[in-house]
């Protein structure tokens, strides 16, 4: 695959979550303009992907074509714009006969696609899996990774077969990220049945994600899927689920209207210290500490020593948490970190409140709201001697 991509979890914005097949180039123009005016772009987002249901049809020659009537001006001149405004471009298919909203697919058509793509000026393709009858996953991928380099133009490769032909296995060296689960959508802890396919709320995602950590770092992440901050559910799950989509190194993918949202939204998704966990250089995932009364204790290590921690309250109602640092060996056996508050006293910093809250030469105690979390940075600077 493309090297020096994805160094760290992608950060754009997705079309599906929130407007799914209603997308035309207007909306594509103005979430661009609204990706810059917010300070997302300040903040580190970069790609604006337009998902399914893009397309026309295949001309005579086998070329793809967008829709006519909802990019009545092409891709390239969308994909010009956007580059105009300093962002990147993504765009969506299928590696079977048709998208999952029945679109052309690229099966058989991969070199061709790749191509348009790259002349299109693409710089990220997400690559689904309906109507993939008699196909291998990782087979397939690999058909569309060898295209896209064969293309000659950086790509990121977003592999989207939700997990199950177990990606993590495979996909380290054919994609840049890999989804690890159906489609999320805008609950904290539900599952929606579908009949033939189940969506899945935010606490299910997270479940989902256990002993694949092993398996991301940087160039090669595990995908839970793009994010609903902003889609409806309260302002403290979006908070939380932020918080844990930065602590499991995960893209971060807004999937709201950027054009309309609230300033609770766009201080979430923005809040720079949280990205700063998510982004860090490491790239390691974080990993469950401990889990008791529906309370989850998180941890993530990060660059010169520093820690992130996150208390999550999966629960309805407001717990109390204790955390006396000298009762804990906090330990990464799979990436290998200690949190060694035995030598070394930690400055706490709330990363959501914005303040520093002690250090770990005493026990943490704090209420964690509703559906929320206590996220902080541990960092171990020691003064100069
Ligand atoms: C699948 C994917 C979604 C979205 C839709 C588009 O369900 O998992 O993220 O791309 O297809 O039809």
């Amino acid at each position: 695959k493309q090297q020096g991509l994805a160094l760290t979890p992608p950060m754009g914005w997705n079309s599906w979550n929130k407007f799914a097949c209603d997308v035309d180039e207007k909306l594509i123009r103005e979430t661009a303009d609204a990706m810059v005016v917010s300070g997302m772009k300040e903040a580190g987002y970069e790609y604006i992907v337009i998902d399914d249901c893009w397309h026309g049809e295949r001309d005579s020659l086998g070329f793809i074509h967008p829709d006519p009537k909802r990019f009545p001006s092409g891709i390239k001149a969308l994909a010009d714009y956007i580059h105009s405004k300093g962002l990147k471009f993504g765009i969506y298919s299928d590696a079977g006969s048709e998208t999952c909203g029945g679109r052309p697919g690229s099966r058989g058509r991969e070199y061709q696609d790749a191509q348009t793509y790259a002349s299109w000026g693409v710089d990220y393709l997400k690559y689904d899996w309906c109507k993939t009858e008699g196909l291998k996953a990782e087979g397939a991928y690999m058909t569309m990774r060898d295209a896209l380099t064969a293309a000659g133009r950086p790509i990121v490769f977003s592999i989207c077969e939700w997990g199950d032909n177990q990606p993590w296995e495979w996909a380290q060296d054919v994609g840049h990220l890999w989804r690890t689960t159906g489609d999320i959508y805008n609950c904290w802890d539900c599952v929606y049945d579908h009949g033939t396919w189940k969506s899945w709320g935010v606490m299910q995602i997270i479940d989902k994600q256990d002993g694949l950590r092993k398996y991301a770092g940087p160039g090669h992440w595990n995908d839970p899927d793009m994010m609903e901050v902003g889609n409806g559910m309260r302002t403290n799950e979006d908070r939380a689920h932020f918080a844990m989509w930065s602590m499991l190194a995960a893209p971060l993918i807004a999937g709201n209207d950027l054009r309309t949202m609230s300033k609770e939204t766009r201080e979430i998704l923005t809040n720079k210290e949280v990205i700063a966990i998510n982004q860090d250089p490491l790239g390691i995932q974080g990993f469950k500490y401990s889990a008791q009364d529906s309370m989850d204790v998180w941890f993530k290590p990060l660059a010169n020593g520093d820690w992130a921690m996150c208390v999550l309250n999966r629960k309805g109602t407001p717990q109390k948490v204790t955390f006396d640092w000298s009762k804990h060996a906090v330990s990464d056996t799979i990436f290998n970190h200690q949190l060694k508050t035995t030598q070394t006293k930690y400055k706490l910093r709330d990363v959501w409140a914005k303040k520093e809250i002690g250090t770990t030469a005493k026990a943490l105690k704090a209420e964690v709201p509703a559906h929320d979390v206590l996220m902080l940075r541990l960092s171990s600077s020691k003064p100069a001697n």
